[in-house]
């Protein structure tokens, strides 16, 4: 903490030294006219090739004064708005605005260092998927557009990866903002995700919000970024979302034994801070059995698909029907099906089961949700596999006789 601390000092001094801009812990200017008309007293942005000359604030105090308060009381208020934005304001439209981070990192290179191990900084570029989305079902913009669930995995304009302020306030960056699972609740909630929901139904939700912050139960950043450890991939034993939309046999790789064994200590040392050893591994394992017995029953249900497919009794067949903007002619299965509007029930029975009730099941199981794990998502499952069962003999059995 040093360190940066004193990078931040020595930026704070100089900005006193260079720009005169106010001690933060004085008073917004009286003359700041925040309230002194409509659109018309907005100023206009400084001219191109003009744009480090004038103080940001002279213009920005009247933009937006909330935005400088927020400087001003957050913990970034010793640092001038170049430190992050730089003071090219040409530059500073065409990249949107947007702070890197790297920028980030030059002043706190442990989080830096960190989040490029992890999976948030692991860059996603915009692909086929995004210019479908754009188009389906209405134009949502692609997903790591700003204020996207990818935006965290960006591609900057200076090469690196990533947004921090996907989970930081951008101006008001106190820790305790991200530490907040309303933050982790932005990206990893909903049917497919479900991680928030599990967490919150358990007693670790329940008592949390009770007692926020009083170390009394666990939120997300205490099990998945332990004293600010940046590597959200510490302590996890397989990936879903790492292989999103992949065919399901392929897609929960596992890792090598001596992979596997690290992450799972890692994991478990977090919980012994509030927990025995022997329950934090029965209950982790039980997790694995669960995961484990719900993807055998995913893959019985994929090969159904494939082989309804390859028998060419998929009604109507991938190659009949409109093509998927990402796959094409062919069979896709997983989260590429979003973008077949004419598929086959037996393929929308699969996608219910795969992208809705396994994942449910296996974060529930991990995250010690009771009630989903043992008995709404598994049934749910079950229920959407005998469908499917079904529907493959009405087919088979409709098909005309091999000649
Ligand atoms: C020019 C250096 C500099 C840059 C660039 C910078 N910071 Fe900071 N940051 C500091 C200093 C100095 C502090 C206050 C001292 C401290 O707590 O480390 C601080 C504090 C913080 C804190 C609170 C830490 C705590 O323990 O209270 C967070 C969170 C944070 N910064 C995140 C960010 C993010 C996110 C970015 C990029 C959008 C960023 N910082 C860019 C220097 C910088
Ligand atoms: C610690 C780094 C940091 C400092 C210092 C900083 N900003 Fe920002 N600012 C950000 C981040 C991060 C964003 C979000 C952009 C992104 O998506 O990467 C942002 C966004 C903005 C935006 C666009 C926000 C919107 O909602 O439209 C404006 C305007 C802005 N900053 C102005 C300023 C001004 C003026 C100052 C000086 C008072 C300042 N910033 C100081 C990090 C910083
Ligand atoms: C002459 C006035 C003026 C000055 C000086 C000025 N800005 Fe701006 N800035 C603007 C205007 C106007 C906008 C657009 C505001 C809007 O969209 O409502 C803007 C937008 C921004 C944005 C958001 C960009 C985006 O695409 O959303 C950032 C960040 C920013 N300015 C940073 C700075 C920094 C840093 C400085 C100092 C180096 C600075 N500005 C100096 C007028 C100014
Ligand atoms: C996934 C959400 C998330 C992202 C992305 C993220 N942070 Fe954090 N950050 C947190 C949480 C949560 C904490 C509080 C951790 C704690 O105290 O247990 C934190 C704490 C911090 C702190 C204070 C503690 C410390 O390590 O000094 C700094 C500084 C910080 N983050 C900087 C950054 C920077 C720089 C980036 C981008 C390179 C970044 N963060 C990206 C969630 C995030
Ligand atoms: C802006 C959206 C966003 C926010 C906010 C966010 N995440 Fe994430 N998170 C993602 C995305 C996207 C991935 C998938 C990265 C990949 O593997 O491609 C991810 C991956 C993860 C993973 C690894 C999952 C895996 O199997 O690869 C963990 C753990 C995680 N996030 C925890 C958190 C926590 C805890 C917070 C809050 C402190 C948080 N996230 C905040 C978007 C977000
Ligand atoms: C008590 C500790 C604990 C808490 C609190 C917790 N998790 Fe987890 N989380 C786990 C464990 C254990 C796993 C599975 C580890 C493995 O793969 O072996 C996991 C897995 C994950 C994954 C990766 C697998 C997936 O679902 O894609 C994400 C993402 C995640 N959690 C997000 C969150 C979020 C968001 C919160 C808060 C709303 C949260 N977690 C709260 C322990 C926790
Ligand atoms: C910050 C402390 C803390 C951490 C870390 C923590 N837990 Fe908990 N956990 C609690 C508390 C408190 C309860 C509620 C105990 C009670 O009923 O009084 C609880 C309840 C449980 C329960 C339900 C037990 C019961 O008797 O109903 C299980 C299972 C559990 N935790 C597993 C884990 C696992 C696995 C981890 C690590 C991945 C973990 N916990 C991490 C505090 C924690």
């Amino acid at each position: 903490m040093s360190r940066p601390f004193a990078v931040g000092l020595a930026v704070a001094l100089l900005a006193l030294a260079a720009c005169g801009e106010r001690d933060p812990a004085a008073p917004p200017p009286a003359a700041a006219p925040a309230t002194s008309g409509g659109p018309a007293a907005r100023p206009a942005p400084p001219a191109p090739g003009a744009a480090g000359a004038q103080d940001c604030a002279s213009c920005h105090e009247r933009l937006h004064p909330s935005l400088q308060a927020a400087h001003r009381a957050g913990p970034h208020r010793g640092l001038r708005c170049e430190d992050c934005h730089g003071a090219d304001h040409d530059r500073i439209f065409s990249t949107d605005g947007q702070v890197s981070s790297a920028t980030c990192g030059r002043c706190h290179e442990k989080a830096y260092a960190g989040f490029r191990r992890s999976r948030h900084g692991r860059l996603l570029k915009e692909g086929k998927a995004d210019a479908a989305l754009r188009a389906h079902p209405a134009p949502v913009g692609s997903c790591n557009a700003v204020n996207g669930c990818h935006a965290v995995q960006r591609e900057n304009a200076d090469g690196s990866v990533g947004a921090c302020a996907a989970c930081h306030a951008a101006h008001a960056a106190a820790p305790h903002v991200a530490r907040d699972p309303a933050v982790c609740a932005r990206c990893h909630r909903g049917p497919d995700h479900l991680q928030w929901e599990t967490w919150a139904a358990d007693k670790h939700g329940v008592l949390w919000r009770q007692q926020p912050g009083a170390g009394v139960a666990p939120a997300c950043a205490d099990c998945h970024l332990p004293g600010g450890d940046h590597d959200d991939g510490r302590g996890l034993t397989r990936s879903v979302v790492a292989r999103h939309g992949a065919p399901p046999t392929t897609l929960l790789e596992p890792l090598s034994r001596a992979e596997h064994d690290a992450a799972r200590a890692a994991m478990v040392a977090v919980c012994t801070a509030c927990h025995g050893k022997r329950l934090a591994e029965a209950t982790l394992a039980s997790a694995d059995d669960a995961r484990a017995d719900a993807l055998a029953l995913c893959e019985e249900a994929a090969e159904i698909v494939r082989g309804l497919d390859a028998d060419g009794l998929l009604s109507p067949r991938p190659k009949d029907r409109t093509d998927n903007p990402v796959a094409g002619g062919a069979l896709v299965l997983g989260g590429k099906q979003i973008f077949d509007e004419t598929s086959s029930r037996a393929e929308r029975l699969f996608y219910e089961l795969w992208m809705f009730d396994f994942p449910g099941l296996w974060r529930a199981a991990y995250h010690t949700d009771p009630d989903l794990v043992r008995w709404t998502a598994r049934e749910r499952l079950k229920t959407h596999l005998i469908e499917l069962r079904a529907e493959a003999a009405r087919l088979r059995a409709a098909a005309p006789p091999p000649k």
